[in-house]
């Protein structure tokens, strides 16, 4: 199926990262939250970034003009009803989701294709829940979405080949490198990263070192870009607990629960740089480890 518009729910740190990437491959967008303010600060985002793109000579001002202007921000789900293709960034919790693609299965056109951007929760428990279990997939981003060259496209056994198709020539003219996944809980990146940053905290609990000595190591040892705990707060501690509920819960193995640490600071409001403090303290000039003794 050829695709000419989508559509994408929730402008937080992932909707507003592919709803660029989407603008910027030369497809009509229409990006939607249900919160004003949110959706001002998603825009907010990709104006910034694209004037950052016009000044280091990566992109045209012409070029960014363009962009911008294929991108409409809404908070209805009228403007959905002729989009080819829509994928779901919201919060990380099955029943709002369930709530959304409920909406849209009676607003979006029938041949439109649905597509989750879940890290965590079985693309199926979302497909079947709408009338077009064929046409559902998952198209799992990663952050930022601008940047990072992996998409994984995820397969239910209720996806029409055709469907997936339509889903690997999506992610490659948006740029990514397309992976097959199954529908397995963490596909085959957070199955693998999210136990990584949970034994972290494990480590960091146990005394093995402090905030900065592992990430320090880990970049140093390992060369890894960001150490685990700048990823933890790079993705949210909310975030990351809620993957790592959802896969204690698939899969009954400790690696995958979230240690007392990862709890408590979550309960707290301590979600990472989205929230100003996690791991780090990012009130000041540069991020200072805060001190935990939780
Ligand atoms: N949005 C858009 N662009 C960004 C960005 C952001 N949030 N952060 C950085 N960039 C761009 C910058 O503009 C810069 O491009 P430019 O130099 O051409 O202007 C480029 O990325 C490099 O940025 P920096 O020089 O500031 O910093 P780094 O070289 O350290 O790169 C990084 C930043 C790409 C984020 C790198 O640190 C990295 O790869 N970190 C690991 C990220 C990661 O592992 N992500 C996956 C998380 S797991 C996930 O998403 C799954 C989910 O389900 C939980």
């Amino acid at each position: 199926m050829d695709i000419s518009k989508v559509g994408v729910c929730g402008a937080g740190l992932m909707g507003h990262g592919i709803a660029q990437v989407s603008a910027q491959a030369g497809y009509e967008v229409v990006l939607r939250d249900c919160d004003q303010e949110r959706l001002d600060k998603g825009i907010g985002k990709i104006d910034k970034q694209l004037a950052r793109a016009v000044e280091k000579g990566r992109m045209e001002q012409a070029d960014a003009d363009g962009v911008r202007g294929r991108i409409t921000g809404t908070l209805e789900a009228g403007p959905f009803a002729d989009c080819d293709l829509v994928i779901e960034a919201i919060t990380e919790d099955l029943a709002m989701k369930l709530e959304l693609w409920r909406e849209l299965d009676g607003v979006v056109k029938q041949e439109g294709i649905f597509a989750t951007n879940t890290s965590s929760l079985a693309v199926i428990d979302q497909a079947a829940a709408t009338g077009r279990p064929d046409r559902f997939l998952g198209l799992h981003f990663f952050n930022p979405a601008q940047v990072m060259p992996l998409l994984e496209v995820v397969q239910t056994v209720t996806t029409a080949e055709d469907t997936l198709a339509t889903g690997f020539s999506f992610g490659e003219r948006v740029g990514k490198l397309t992976v097959h996944a199954k529908d397995k809980t963490g596909f085959i990146v957070n199955r693998l990263l999210v136990p990584f940053m949970l034994d972290a905290i494990r480590a960091y609990e146990e005394g093995a070192g402090s905030i900065e000595q592992i990430d320090a190591a880990m970049k140093a040892g390992a060369n890894h870009p960001m150490g685990p705990f700048t990823l933890l707060d790079f993705v949210g501690l909310d975030t990351t607990k809620a993957i790592a509920d959802i896969m204690f819960d698939e899969y009954r193995e400790r690696r995958f629960a979230a240690p007392p640490t990862l709890r408590k600071m979550v309960s707290a409001g301590w979600y990472g740089r989205k929230s100003g403090k996690g791991f780090y303290d990012y009130s000041g000039e540069k991020p200072l480890p805060v001190e935990l003794g939780l």
